[in-house]
């Protein structure tokens, strides 16, 4: 049985516990280990996502399965990128789901979850950056029908990047 409910700042603990344990998993051929425990440490504390939570513009869920909490996402409507002609688009900022949790179609269901809601706030499209060592996410995107329209650096920390693939979806009529 799952839920997805918004998350408020009472909720910084679960994003901070799942947080800290997936983006590593997920990342940790991406950087060399001191740079991803540096990135680690800076943006998954409690006052990071505190912070995180604070903002109106970052739009978190959670995902529970059976009442546990095993997985996130963030959104930023309204986010333009100089690569999409469209403005009014969304950015997927961050979806994280638990490993033990994985392949039962929760990301697809929080994703869809996060398509709708963009949908309803009237986004053209939904973009997004995704390391690209991290097949089993590009492989998800691109299930979802989500291209590669870039390539983007990202900064793990401020001396060292990754290089990344931008990927955008429209939002058409069937989402
Ligand atoms: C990427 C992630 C959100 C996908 O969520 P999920 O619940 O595992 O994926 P789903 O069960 O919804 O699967 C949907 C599709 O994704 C792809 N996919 C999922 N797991 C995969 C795997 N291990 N290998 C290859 N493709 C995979 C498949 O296309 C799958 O569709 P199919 O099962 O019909 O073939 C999740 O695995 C995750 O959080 N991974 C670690 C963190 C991460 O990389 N986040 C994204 C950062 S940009």
């Amino acid at each position: 049985m799952t839920s997805i409910t918004k998350a408020t700042e009472n909720d910084f603990q679960s994003i901070v516990d799942i947080g800290k344990v997936v983006v590593g998993e997920a990342h940790k051929n991406a950087a060399p280990v001191d740079d991803m425990k540096d990135y680690l440490q800076r943006n998954y504390n409690d006052a990071a996502i505190k912070e995180e939570l604070s903002d109106p513009n970052n739009i978190y869920h959670i995902i529970y399965y059976d009442s546990q909490p095993v997985g996130f996402s963030k959104i930023i409507f309204d986010a333009p990128h100089p690569n999409i002609v469209a403005e009014n688009v969304t950015m997927l900022d961050r979806i994280y789901l638990l490993k033990e949790f994985s392949g039962l179609k929760l990301g697809m269901q929080l994703l869809n979850f996060n398509l709708a809601l963009a949908k309803d706030y009237g986004q053209e499209g939904i973009w997004l950056y995704t390391w690209v060592g991290n097949e089993r996410a590009i492989n998800f995107y691109q299930k979802a029908g989500f291209t590669i329209i870039g390539s983007h650096h990202f900064y793990v920390t401020p001396a060292y990047y990754n290089v990344n693939h931008q990927m955008y979806l429209p939002i058409t009529a069937s989402h």
